[in-house]
């Protein structure tokens, strides 16, 4: 009798599975009213069947029927798409804090962001609002006895000039070099921490971050279908869990060992900075001064290794890729570097204005490249409207920079590589250009490390090309520039080795 049962049970569960495909369909028809107008949905797979592996490109095409702003079905999710800079304008900045929020529903990122509570990935709350101030004050290293970020990157740049000088005239892979001083600039910044490569835990913070990088791609199965998590994990899923598992062990060290020695006369890193603000209440007295744990203040240094590594690493190989294409490039860059700053001194931040011809680049680099096609996604927070379009609270909405920085309406000949877009024709940087840009996006949760960025790809690209000039090795081709890699940036899909000459 138990067996008939057991059989009974057996045959109704794909009735009930069926059931439940059913039911959640009709929910996500009926809910589709409430969206700007899309591609017709699925059962279970929405319009995902609509994707190849550039989704920055498909919305493009979908602006052809659905106009600049429109929804999409990721599984039995309805998301918005803004492709337009007017849209995007409008959404973060005009708009408030309307936009501001984070999807909290994704598994992959609970386990990378301790529960939401680092800054990138916790929705627009108080505390999160809090953990922000705090993160962008304690990147502000500035004061007595303390280095200031310029003065860390530089050593980090002096540093792989001077391992690259022993690596002339043969084959060498920049994209190690540049991956080990970023890195390694990270360790400084935020620890103290400064290793040689060969160095075994140095090598254990590069396992974690190739982990995170690949356990991060917001192109796996994990994040369309959450219900996968009840299955074997995947490559992906192992990769994160391994990758957070090592990343706590360090960084929970590297706190345990600040706390220990903590002087709050003498604050030396990020780590230290991040101790004494979420400790000094007066300084945050207008600021809604919020208890925060450890945990939240090591999520905070998570979300600098996570975020500030891979985007400059993958805007310098895009870059590396760009002057082997354009050799003339290479060479106006040099010749402005003689010009206004001369060979007795190494660049400096403070001449980030008058190097136009290198900001041109750079600029166009991150055009260009747009190595954040999609931005971070976001969510409503309230209900609210975009270029007329009505947007329920609590919508994920992508907004496609990579549109954007392509879009033809702004960007004469935009698939074209040319820094002198950017320049007038006495050769000095437009700076209006500048306000169809937004490689770091803006508005409330604009990248927090922007500044950093923007210095510390000016001193690597400056003090490389003062002192070396690159030329492809022997035997390597240029990269196609379409051949892409998207996962956590869309990064090339192959680096060629260069040959490094002493100038
Ligand atoms: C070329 C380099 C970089 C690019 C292109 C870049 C781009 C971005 C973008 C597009 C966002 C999403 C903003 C949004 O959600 O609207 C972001 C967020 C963020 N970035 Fe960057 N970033 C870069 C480097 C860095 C560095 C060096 C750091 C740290 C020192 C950093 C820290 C962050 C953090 C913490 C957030 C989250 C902000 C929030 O959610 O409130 N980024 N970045």
């Amino acid at each position: 009798k138990s067996q008939k049962m057991i059989e009974t049970i057996l045959l109704a569960i794909p009735g009930f599975v069926l059931l439940w495909v059913l039911i959640t369909y009709v929910e996500h028809l009926i809910s589709l009213r409430k969206y700007p107008k899309g591609p017709f949905p699925l059962p279970l797979v929405g319009n995902v069947l609509l994707l190849s592996e550039k989704p920055y490109l498909d919305f493009i095409k979908l602006t052809k029927t659905y106009g600049d702003v429109f929804s999409f079905s990721f599984g039995m999710k309805r998301i918005v798409i803004v492709n337009s800079y007017e849209g995007t304008k409008e959404a973060l900045i005009t708009r408030g804090t309307d936009f501001a929020g984070r999807p909290t529903d994704s598994i992959y990122l609970k386990i990378h962001s301790n529960d939401f509570s680092s800054v990138a990935w916790s929705d627009y709350t108080k505390s999160n609002i809090f953990i922000r101030k705090l993160a962008t004050k304690s990147l502000h290293l500035y004061g007595t006895g303390m280095a200031n970020i310029e003065e860390i990157i530089i050593e980090g740049v002096e540093k792989m000039c001077s391992i690259l000088s022993k690596e002339t005239n043969k084959p060498v892979t920049m994209k190690t070099y540049l991956g080990n001083t970023i890195v390694n600039t990270i360790c400084h910044l935020c620890f103290s921490k400064r290793y040689e490569p060969d160095d075994a835990e140095f090598q254990r913070i590069l396992r974690f971050t190739n982990l995170l990088a690949h356990g991060l791609n917001p192109a796996q199965p994990l994040a369309l279908f959450p219900w996968l998590r009840f299955f074997p994990d995947t490559d992906c899923f192992r990769s994160l869990k391994l990758g957070c598992k090592i990343r706590h062990e360090l960084t929970n060290r590297f706190f345990n060992e600040h706390i220990k020695t903590f002087n709050p006369e003498k604050i030396r890193d990020v780590a230290d900075n991040l101790l004494y603000l979420s400790q000094n209440k007066d300084v945050w007295q207008d600021a809604g001064f919020e208890e925060v744990t450890q945990q939240q203040l090591e999520s905070i240094t998570h979300d600098i290794f996570t975020a500030g590594i891979e985007t400059n690493l993958t805007t310098l190989r895009w870059f590396i890729i760009y002057i082997l294409k354009h050799p003339e490039v290479q060479t106006n860059i040099y010749q402005e570097i003689v010009s206004k700053i001369g060979l007795k001194r190494q660049p400096v931040v403070a001449d980030m204005e008058k190097l136009d011809y290198v900001q041109a680049v750079l600029h166009e680099t991150n055009r260009f490249a747009s190595i954040a096609p999609l931005n971070v996604p976001h969510k409503t927070i309230v209900d609210t409207t975009v270029r007329n379009h009505q947007i329920p609270k609590d919508t994920q909405v992508l907004f496609n920079l990579y549109s954007m920085h392509h879009d033809p309406t702004h960007w004469n000949e935009p698939e074209k590589f040319k820094p002198e877009r950017w320049l007038n024709a006495d050769g000095s940087l437009k700076k209006e250009k500048a306000t169809h840009y937004i490689p770091f996006s803006a508005g409330t949760r604009v990248c927090l490390g922007k500044r950093m960025a923007e210095m510390q790809l000016f001193l690597i690209v400056t003090r490389l090309l003062v002192n070396f000039e690159v030329s492809l090795a022997a035997g390597e081709s240029v990269p196609d520039i379409n051949h892409v890699k998207v996962g956590l940036t869309l990064e090339p899909a192959s680096d060629p080795d260069v040959m490094l000459t002493r100038r």
